[in-house]
């Protein structure tokens, strides 16, 4: 079978069968098929789409063309988390901890920052020591010993996805549902999991920037989900503007241990939306495993969550309370004339983080853990003239006027009186 009849198929708008998508997947994983023939199967792919059965069948083929972790020693249930990214979103921080101490046991492969959005091994990697290279045996064998686990992407697991989204990378095919949905649930096959619970951002900070797209990205998910044997939800949470306090690496550690380790009345605003939304999205993932609700999950984090934190990241070699370096503070007051924020533009906050240094332009950037932003209003805030805003968090001598005049331009006041935001904008199952 010519892997060129696989790429006429899709030009043509015909289905690729499951052998076709079978060796499409140890193509590329092996590296048989040329680079230029996968990338003309993809913009077909793009173009024309695949359907719910093709999306699965090419799923299962990306999972299966490396390693497989083995989860079956381990006590159940088993969990896996996935957020599509968006700017300030460090929920795995503290939802991971917040599950685990309730006894579900999680598993994890992360990604690195992709475009504005951070990544979770972009924040973990800011604790001087943690290490987020574990191989496949050692994750098995600490979520045995502690109950989670979490590493980067290891080129054992899925490598066909490796290959594949390299060049979606540089083709201009990533923003495709059917290859978004194959790309990542193969991953969360190949890792071992039976149970998904996915949080769809939505909103200027995420991938997808309306909630109808939301939407069918979240039915993509969990329809192929369904196909390929797993037990998976989605839900869709705001990314119009930023999560939390803190946009930056080493910041959003710092908000995540505030989280887990004090109580909410201590929390600023921005703070306590993030708390809440880590509630909300554990207790889903709590009532799917049958393990209780959002009041099990408040009451995992206000006793026993912090403590897994820290079991977790002194596993991984993790230092915490290291501090990466000296950094000052520029506070950004509010100008113009008294109103409510209406608006805080996420994509743009991203943006500016990575502009400072705090994320990637190119693939091999090395990044400045430490720097970033604290937002300290919310959507719905009452500000006036000189009330501050946001405060830069920067090297000393680094200068940070065009930081200064984008945190201006992000955050809208009108004189409008303006409704927070909403966390929670949908439930997919
Ligand atoms: N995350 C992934 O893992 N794959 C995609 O295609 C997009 C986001």
């Amino acid at each position: 079978m010519s892997f060129i009849e696989t790429i006429a198929a899709k030009r043509d708008g015909r289905v690729n069968t499951k052998e076709q998508l079978k060796a499409l997947a140890k193509g590329a994983a092996d590296g048989t098929i040329p680079d230029y023939q996968l990338s003309a199967w993809l913009m077909a792919a793009f173009i024309k789409g695949l359907n719910p059965q093709e999306t699965a069948d090419l799923t299962l083929a990306m999972a299966h063309s490396g390693e497989r972790l083995d989860l079956s020693g381990l006590p159940k249930p088993w969990l896996d988390k996935h957020s599509t990214g968006g700017v300030g979103d460090k929920t795995t921080l503290v939802v991971l901890p917040i599950l685990a101490a309730c006894g579900v046991t999680m598993v994890k492969m992360s990604g690195r920052g992709l475009g504005i959005t951070g990544g979770t091994i972009d924040k973990l990697e800011s604790i001087p020591g943690f290490r987020t290279d574990l191989t496949p045996e050692e994750m098995v064998a600490q979520a045995k010993r502690i109950g989670i686990a979490l590493s980067g992407q290891t080129p054992r697991l899925a490598p066909a996805d490796k290959a594949l989204y390299a060049l979606r990378d540089v083709t201009g095919t990533v923003a495709s549902i059917p290859l978004i949905t194959a790309s990542i649930l193969s991953k969360k096959i190949a890792g071992g999991a039976d149970t998904v619970v996915l949080d769809v951002k939505c909103g200027s900070g995420a991938f997808m920037k309306t909630l109808p797209e939301a939407q069918a990205l979240a039915r993509s998910l969990v329809d192929t989900g369904k196909l390929c044997g797993l037990k998976i939800s989605a839900v869709i949470t705001d990314m119009d503007e930023p999560l939390g306090l803190a946009v930056g690496n080493a910041l959003e550690v710092e908000e995540a241990v505030s989280v887990l380790s004090q109580p909410e009345a201590m929390l600023p605003r921005p703070t306590r939306r993030f708390r809440s939304l880590c509630i909300e999205l554990a207790g889903h993932a709590l009532e799917v495993v049958g393990r209780g609700d959002r009041v099990t999950a408040e009451e995992s984090l206000e006793s026993a969550a912090f403590a897994k934190f820290r079991e977790w990241v002194s596993a991984q070699g993790g230092r915490l309370g290291e501090g990466a370096g000296q950094v000052t503070h520029t506070t950004v007051t509010h100008m113009g004339d008294s109103g409510w924020v209406e608006r805080i533009d996420a994509a743009a906050i991203g943006q500016l983080v990575v502009d400072m240094g705090g994320g990637r332009k190119e693939k091999d950037d090395t990044i400045d853990p430490s720097v970033g932003l604290l937002l300290l209003v919310n959507v719905g805030d009452e500000v006036e003239a000189d009330m501050p805003l946001a405060r830069i968090v920067h090297r000393p001598g680094q200068d940070v006027s065009l930081a200064e005049a984008a945190v201006r331009a992000a955050v809208i006041v009108s004189p409008r009186r303006s409704q927070p935001s909403t966390t929670i904008l949908d439930t997919v199952h």
